[in-house]
């Protein structure tokens, strides 16, 4: 039997100098879902993620507020592992910096080096950023300043022990040349190699004029420098120095994920570190590209940073996940938006995957009382096209993965959905039902389901909220269990009840002028449109029968109703549609108390897209009229007649 393919995946450790914003998200989020792809493929998974705590900037930082820097980092670092909780991460290992078993780690990477002669003590004297945590020569300077992030830098003058990097540069360049997959994407591999041939100094690797680090083990004084500390994660969540089980099985790591700005680190000063301990290079470094924000790259110094706590407490966790993985070319860098965030999840998450599952199931429950039929019809080409394109979906959702091309995985989901829609309207159930032709309406239901069972698998590594919900409206159980071969064409099982729900997800409506700081910014809930008095429709215009016919009219009885906290204009309804219970937000407040609606039978538009008001979702619109002094009536009937009947 051969062994399990593996998979060991890592993220930057992140600074606890400040909170986390969407940036440091979006790195995190891509790392969890090629784990979690990967572990669905059937992969052994090591996804390990962390916080880089010592240095002079989080000592710095303690000071100002008049804590030690272990106090200062411990709230902040409680607040990753919160952030990473509502971002849906499942890491298998979090290194702190301050770990006890990172110290040992460390220090055993610090002997051995300096045992085999490649680190030796010296004087530094020359230029340092500290919120880079990076020492720079005066040649590498711009105008005087950190050529990375713009800041001043500050003289330092220390003695100090060196690590030979001088020594290694050949043999690195040579590794790179002889390894494509080490460095990517290419553009970054270019400037690395530039970076190399322009000659490599030996790196200081201790400072002696502050205190928070892991101390020197040679040498009385010195704590070790951050990034030499810090790049050691990796192999302190394997276990070293001991020879662990895990080193033998995740080393080398298949994936050191970072973004661009500490491509050196990781491509230079890791790997001849490994070469210094005889341990094998990562097989990739990825450097992506920044999350821009009014085409400047958000940073926490620079203040223009976007929480994505706040994002997911008003959006819900997918979108956002979605918008990351889906909207940014993974490598290069993206603009965030909120209007861009906002159109993203409209277009793919509410029109297109979110319409399918509803109308599939909607007409589910009109034809087959919402239970799975047989595909009994011989396939046509319409059908064919369909299951040819599903069938094919998992092993190429899977090879782009491998490839590290994320947006284009989705995309390539997304085509099925798309694809899945056209064919609704192409093979016209309604039309199907009319003709009672069974048979073939069986097939082309089937067909939509089992494309929905799939793509429910495919998504669940992306955005794992979402196919859980598509699952349970399928009526389908465990998908938390299932894998790659799961998604294969034709396992859904005919006889299975569905589970029609709420839509997955409701359109958000947002008022025109949009574009401003995305944290200063509310979502303007667009007000309900009852209540349109004459002069707003298009007066004129005739339209056909068939497109009166398109809106589906019917009668609805009230069955409770409640104001909304915080809008004194809108009504919530519970109401009867005949097959369903809805709720419905109005914007009639002020013209009708609660109880005096209770009961009533209204007409309402069931086919409207749903909507969310204040919060609160809103399935269908009610129709109202008002007087010529502005009071506004309702539209009801008598008893005589039942909920769920068409107004035509
Ligand atoms: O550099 N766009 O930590 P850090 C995209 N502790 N990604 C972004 C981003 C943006 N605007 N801003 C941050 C450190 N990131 C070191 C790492 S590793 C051994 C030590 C992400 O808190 C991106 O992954 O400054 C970037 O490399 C990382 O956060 C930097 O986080
Ligand atoms: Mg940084």
């Amino acid at each position: 039997m051969t062994a399990k393919e593996r998979f060991y995946v890592t993220t930057p450790i992140y600074y606890p100098s400040d909170n986390l914003h969407i940036g440091h998200a979006y790195t995190t989020t891509v790392a969890d879902s090629l784990a979690r792809w990967h572990r669905f493929a059937g992969r052994d998974v090591y996804f390990v993620t962390g916080s880089d705590e010592h240095g002079q900037k989080i000592q710095r930082a303690a000071e100002a507020k008049g804590i030690t820097p272990k106090e200062y980092v411990d709230v902040i670092v409680a607040s990753f592992k919160h952030l990473w909780e509502k971002l849906n991460i499942k890491y298998d290992d979090f290194v702190r910096t301050t770990d006890e078993r990172h110290h040992k780690a460390v220090q055993a990477v610090f002997q051995k080096i300096y045992e085999r002669g490649d680190i030796y003590k010296s004087a530094y004297e020359g230029w340092y950023c500290t919120p880079c945590e990076t020492f720079w020569l005066e040649n590498r300077l711009v105008e005087g300043k950190c050529p990375d992030c713009n800041r001043p830098v500050e003289w330092v003058k220390e003695e100090s022990y060196f690590f030979r990097l001088s020594k290694y540069a050949d043999r690195l360049l040579k590794y790179i040349e002889e390894h494509p997959e080490f460095i990517r994407p290419e553009s970054r591999r270019n400037e690395m190699v530039n970076f190399i041939k322009s000659g490599l100094e030996d790196l200081c690797v201790s400072r002696t004029t502050f205190d928070w680090g892991i101390p020197v083990p040679v040498g009385e004084g010195h704590v070790i420098y951050v990034w030499f500390d810090a790049l050691t994660n990796y192999l302190t969540a394997l276990g070293y120095p001991e020879a662990t089980e895990k080193m033998e099985k995740y080393w080398p790591a298949d994936l050191h994920l970072v973004g661009k700005e500490i491509m050196r680190f990781h491509t230079i000063v890791w790997p001849i570190m490994l070469m210094a301990l005889d341990l094998p290079l990562p097989k990739t470094v990825f450097g992506h590209g920044w999350l821009l924000f009014d085409s400047e790259k958000m940073s926490k110094s620079k203040g223009n940073v976007v929480d994505p706590l706040v994002l997911i407490d008003e959006f819900g966790v997918d979108p956002i996940r979605y918008f990351l993985l889906r909207e940014i070319s993974f490598g290069q860098d993206g603009n965030f938006s909120r209007r861009a965030l906002i159109e993203r999840t409209n277009a793919d998450l509410a029109n297109d995957l979110g319409n399918l599952l509803n109308r599939t199931l909607s007409m589910l429950n009109r034809y087959f009382d919402g239970v799975v039929p047989a595909p009994a019809a011989q396939p046509t080409e319409l059908d064919q096209d369909l299951v040819a394109y599903a069938s094919g979906l998992p092993q190429k959702v899977d090879a782009l993965i491998k490839d590290l091309k994320i947006n284009e995985a989705l995309a390539s989901i997304w085509k099925l959905v798309g694809k899945a829609n056209k064919y609704v309207d192409e093979r016209a159930p309604w039309n199907l039902a009319k003709q009672e032709q069974r048979d073939e309406l069986g097939t082309v239901m089937y067909n939509l389901l089992e494309t929905l069972r799939i793509v429910g698998l495919l998504v669940k590594s992306f955005i794992p909220e979402t196919g859980a919900k598509i699952w349970a409206q399928l009526g389908l159980e465990d998908i938390a269990g299932k894998n790659l071969d799961d998604a294969a064409w034709g396992l859904l099982t005919p006889g299975i009840q569905t589970r029609k729900g709420d839509p997955i997800f409701p359109r958000i409506e947002v008022e025109k002028e949009e574009e401003q700081p995305v944290q200063k910014q509310q979502v303007k809930r667009e007000e309900p449109k009852t209540a349109q008095t004459p002069a707003d429709s298009p007066e004129g215009v005739l339209i056909g029968i068939e497109d009166f016919l398109k809106c589906e009219l019917v009668i609805a009885q009230v069955l409770e109703a409640e104001p909304v906290q915080g809008a004194d204009r809108l009504l919530k309804l519970q109401v009867d549609v005949g097959d369903e219970k809805r709720q419905i937000v109005a914007g009639i407040a002020q013209h009708y108390k609660p109880e005096e609606l209770v009961g009533r039978r209204i007409v309402v538009v069931k086919n409207l897209k749903p909507a969310k008001l204040r919060g609160e979702l809103s399935q269908g619109m009610l129709l109202a009229a008002s007087t010529p002094d502005g009071k506004l009536e309702v539209v009801s009937v008598s008893d005589a007649i039942p909920a769920g009947s068409r107004v035509k």
